[in-house]
């Protein structure tokens, strides 16, 4: 009995298995579709060779990306994402008649326009053409399509609307994505999408929308939306009322444009919302504290807003997030037990810049594990936080400029052990380290009060920044610890502690070493041969030690040397001939040690240099002529910004960056450079035996900011060329034996703010303009023909000086002038600064959308991303903006490292 049902059954099986083959094989591609896409692939450029199988004498329903009905075998769907197509879209797709899906987004259609014709296929329900780098008019014809559910026209290279009108009648739209698409010349953009009411999503991020258009809604029908992004254009406005009827939201950005107002209460209202993002506006006042209802919220990110008053209690209520993102605000207050009690799934927390302190019991067991924890500039201490140890998820940790004044605990380096990144630079954390093996990717005790021994490392450690601090002793057994597998340590900063010794011959152990800095320490000795075996070196910072010796020629091995920087040590001899040919060198640091000889010529081939410091040595011989090949300087820091690859300056890591910094001599003062020294271009020769002239090729550097060629034996003239470097903001050509008048073009240099051409043989009146009259006369002092103001010699008849224009104000306070002029380049630094960061941030973006479309991936992407953002330019625009302070404060932004 059971055999003969097994049998039946298996008959029954064979027969539906045949017949379904049967009807797969009678079922092929219609001759005529075969046909139209056959053209169309034609028309396409396709230079990957994606549509190989798209050969006549295959059936196109097996096509790569074609898709047909199982039923009449007609051609259906086109999915033709990210295959790097580009050309001519061909008409002949009218012909597939029944074309219900195209998707062509992510590919190169190289600027064209998206093609009318488009309009005309009457079936489409599903249209994509996200990041395909269309570009120009949206054609009104796609307001033909009246079945389409699903129309994304994101992310292409320059579309614009010039009336939306013809959107009304795409009636079922579900899904609508015009981001970056131009729609400032379309006033009622959103009556026209708010008649929809079938309308789910509506991406709307850069669009050029402002207030205009948003508060000319009075109602909004399109009461099914989920999701609404209006991030990133410029409304300025308070919450638009129509927001609060969208009950239904579960997604809404509002980031980056100028919303102002307090946040209403009514916020409350959302109960179905899941991701709040608020950041980068200018909502002031207390968040409401009917923000507690929010019950399915999961990601909040209020960044960067005039908040002030105390965080609401009532967030220990929404017991469904996992995200919080609060800081660069007035709030203050204490941080307490009560606005966690109920957050169990929280996993990121990023507070910053903000006046909050922590104050929880000692013995607080908090309801969460989190895997992201940032708290930077927040109070925390100043004992160590020991509900800390109940974290055991975490991967990173930051609690930079925390005000923890405390021994590292004893638990602290076991648990940290299975942290990936650690940062905690800017405290008074001390403690000795020497039994410790740190174990994280990514380590940054900086600026802390750790001393004795250095800790030893794993082969996991990546990037290890200990620098100030008072770690001692001699360097030797840390550099030859024997390890139990090969290091991957890329960042090595042990600058500025106590550290002795020689460095001795074991850096064929730390062969992935990227960035090495060890300057102001004790160290002596010379440069061992081994460092020639680091192939990968970008930076090697020695200076401020007591190494000495010739430059080993081994170094000539790290190919890729973009820094290097050995000043105040006791090296000599003369510079290598490898130094001056290695192309890709950037920065040449090599003030204050005994080198002699003359400067080479061939280092004129280094196109990318932005810093040549060579002052202070013994060498001899003339300036080389032609200087005017480092064309980074001559191109400046804006011009040049995105032809220069700057990674030898900077290595990012997924939430960090390690900067390289620079002490420079700049206008008689030390300062260093950090996040800004991608954008300074200096020379200085200064003391030294250099003797000829000034090769008038210099002042084709028109980029150069910081000139210094003092204390040498240069003479003639200066060339009136030198007014053409437009970003000059320090001269200084004092004591050598330079004659002749100083040149009216000098006048030209607008932003120069400090000039010294004391004891020299120049003469004549010194040029008129707002900035030379109100220096100090000391710099142009020594120089027995020279008269005018500001000196108080007066000039004979002949070269009477006529009415100077200094302005009243500046002859009141000489110092105005200098800071106007420096403020300048301030603003100008800070402004690429942050347009720079902006744009790398819509690089990375677009990059992450393609890979992940679903939309909680996306919640997240967009949450790590801002953080990203802010954590590596938020500082910096910060102090940008303290410029506008003063004068001595602009001396900070130059301190990389300091608030
Ligand atoms: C045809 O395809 C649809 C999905 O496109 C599927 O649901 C259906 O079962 C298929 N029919 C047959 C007979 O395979
Ligand atoms: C808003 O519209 C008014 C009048 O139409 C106009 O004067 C104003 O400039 C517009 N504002 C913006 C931000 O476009
Ligand atoms: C909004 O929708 C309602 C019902 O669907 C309809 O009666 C009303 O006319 C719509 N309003 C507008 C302005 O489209
Ligand atoms: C918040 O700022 C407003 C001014 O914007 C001020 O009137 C108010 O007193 C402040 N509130 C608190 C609690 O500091
Ligand atoms: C070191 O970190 C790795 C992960 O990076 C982890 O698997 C390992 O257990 C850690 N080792 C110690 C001793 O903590
Ligand atoms: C090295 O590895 C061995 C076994 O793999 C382990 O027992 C030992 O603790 C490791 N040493 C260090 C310093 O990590
Ligand atoms: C100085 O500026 C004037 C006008 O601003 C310009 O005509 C002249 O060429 C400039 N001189 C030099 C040397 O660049
Ligand atoms: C310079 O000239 C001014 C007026 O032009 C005069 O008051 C002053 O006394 C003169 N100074 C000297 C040192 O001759």
């Amino acid at each position: 009995m059971r055999k003969a049902i097994r049998g039946v059954l298996l008959l029954w099986f064979l027969c539906s298995t045949i017949l379904r083959s049967c009807r797969a094989n009678n079922l092929v591609c219609n001759e005529k579709e075969k046909q139209a896409l056959l053209s169309f692939k034609h028309a396409l450029l396709d230079p990957a060779n994606q549509l190989s199988s798209w050969s006549i004498k295959e059936d196109c329903c097996g096509w790569r990306g074609v898709h047909c009905s199982n039923v009449t075998a007609r051609v259906l769907k086109l999915e033709l994402a990210e295959m790097n197509l580009g050309g001519e879209i061909s008409p002949a797709l009218l012909k597939l008649e029944f074309l219900d899906h195209l998707d062509l987004s992510s590919n190169d259609f190289k600027g064209s326009p998206i093609p009318s014709f488009l309009g005309s296929m009457g079936s489409l329900r599903y249209l994509n053409l996200n990041d395909a780098r269309f570009a120009g008019l949206v054609p009104h014809q796609l307001g033909n399509l009246s079945t389409l559910r699903h129309l994304d026209l994101g992310y292409n290279s320059g579309l614009y609307v010039e009336n939306l009108g013809w959107i009304s009648h795409l009636a079922f739209l579900k899904y609508l994505s015009m981001d970056s698409v131009d729609l400032h010349r379309e006033v009622h953009w959103l009556e026209s999408v708010s008649m929809f009411p079938s309308l789910s999503e509506l991406h709307l991020s850069e669009c050029k929308l402002d207030s205009n258009m948003t508060s000319s809604l009075g109602y909004d029908n399109f009461t099914s939306l989920t999701f609404l992004d209006l991030s990133e254009n410029k409304i300025n406005q308070e919450m638009p009322n129509w927001l609060f009827n969208l009950s239904s939201l579960a997604f809404l950005s509002l980031s980056e444009n100028q919303f102002k107002g307090q946040i209403p209460e009514s916020l409350g209202h959302f109960k179905y919302l899941e991701y709040l993002d608020l950041s980068f506006n200018s909502f002031h006042g207390p968040i409401p504290t009917s923000i507690g209802n929010l019950s399915s919220l999961r990601e909040l990110n209020l960044y960067y807003n005039r908040l002030n008053g105390t965080l609401p209690t009532s967030m220990g209520r929404l017991s469904n997030l996992m995200a919080l993102a609060l800081g660069y605000d007035s709030m203050t207050g204490a941080i307490s037990e009560a606005h966690f009690t109920t957050l169990s799934k929280l996993e990121t927390v990023q507070i910053s810049e903000t006046s909050f302190f922590f104050n929880v019991k000692s013995n607080w067991t908090p309801p969460f594990q989190l895997q992201f924890l940032l708290i930077s500039s927040c109070k925390i201490g100043p004992k160590f936080p020991a509900w800390l140890q109940t974290q055991k998820s975490l991967s990173y940790l930051d609690f930079s400029r925390s005000g923890i004044e405390d021994t590292a605990p004893n638990w602290f380096w076991k648990f940290a052990s299975y942290i990936d990144q650690i940062h905690l630079s800017n405290n008074r954390i001390s403690g000795d380290l020497p039994q410790v093996v740190l174990n994280n990717t990514i380590i940054d005790l900086s600026s802390n009060c750790f001393s004795g021994r250095l800790p030893r490392l794993s082969p996991n450690v990546v990037v290890l920044n200990i620098a100030n601090n008072s770690f001692s002793g001699p360097i030797s057994p840390f550099m030859c610890q024997k390890m139990n597998g090969t290091s991957k340590l890329e960042v090595l900063d042990i600058s500025t502690n106590a550290l002795s010794g020689e460095i001795s011959d074991c850096w064929m152990h730390w062969q992935s070493l990227i960035h090495i800095n060890m300057g102001s320490n004790n160290l002596s000795g010379k440069i061992p041969n081994s460092m020639g075996s680091l192939v990968g070196l970008k930076a090697l910072s020695l200076h401020n030690n007591s190494f000495y010796g010739d430059v080993p020629s081994s170094l000539e091995n790290c190919k890729v040397l973009g820094l290097i920087n050995l000043s105040d040590n006791k090296f000599s001899g003369i510079i290598p001939r490898w130094i001056v040919e290695r192309t890709t060198l950037m920065v040449i640091h090599l003030r204050s040690n005994k080198f002699n000889g003359i400067i080479p010529p061939q280092i004129c081939q280094l196109s990318s240099l932005i810093v040549l410091d060579f002052a202070d040595n013994n060498l001899s011989g003339e300036i080389p002529k032609c200087l005017n090949n480092f064309s980074a300087m001559a191109e400046g820091p804006i011009r040049g910004q995105y032809d220069i690859w700057y990674d030898a300056l900077e290595v990012k890591y997924d939430y960090e960056s390690y900067m390289e910094s620079l002490v420079l001599d700049i206008k008689g003062r030390e300062s260093e450079y950090k996040e800004i020294l991608k954008y300074v271009r200096a020379i200085d020769l200064s003391s030294n035996n250099l003797s000829g002239s000034i090769p008038v090729e210099i002042f084709s550097l028109s980029g150069l900011q910081f000139l210094n060629l003092s204390c040498n034996h240069l003479r003639g003239m200066i060339s009136a060329k030198i007014g053409g470097m437009e970003y000059l903001e320090s001269l200084d050509l004092s004591r050598n034996r330079l004659s002749g008048e100083i040149p009216q073009s000098i006048a030209n240099l607008t932003f120069l703010s400090y000039l010294n051409v004391s004891y020299n043989n120049f003469s004549g009146r010194i040029p008129s303009s707002t900035q030379l009259q109100s220096l100090d006369p000391l710099s142009f002092f020594g120089n027995a023909e020279l008269c005018g103001a500001p000196l108080t010699k007066n000039c004979t008849k002949d070269e009477e000086p006529q009415d100077t224009n200094t302005d009243e104000e500046s002859r009141e306070h000489p110092e105005i002038a200098w800071f106007y002029i420096g403020m300048g380049t301030g603003f100008v630094v800070g402004f690429w600064g942050v347009c720079g960061a902006l744009f790398f941030k819509r690089a990375w973006r677009h990059a992450y959308f393609r890979v992940l479309d679903d939309m909680k991936d996306r919640v997240y992407v967009v949450i790590a991303l801002r953080l990203k953002w802010l954590q590596n330019n938020l500082r910096r625009y910060f102090l940008d903006l303290r410029c506008l302070r003063g004068r001595s404060e602009r001396e900070k932004v130059m301190d990389g490292g300091g608030t």
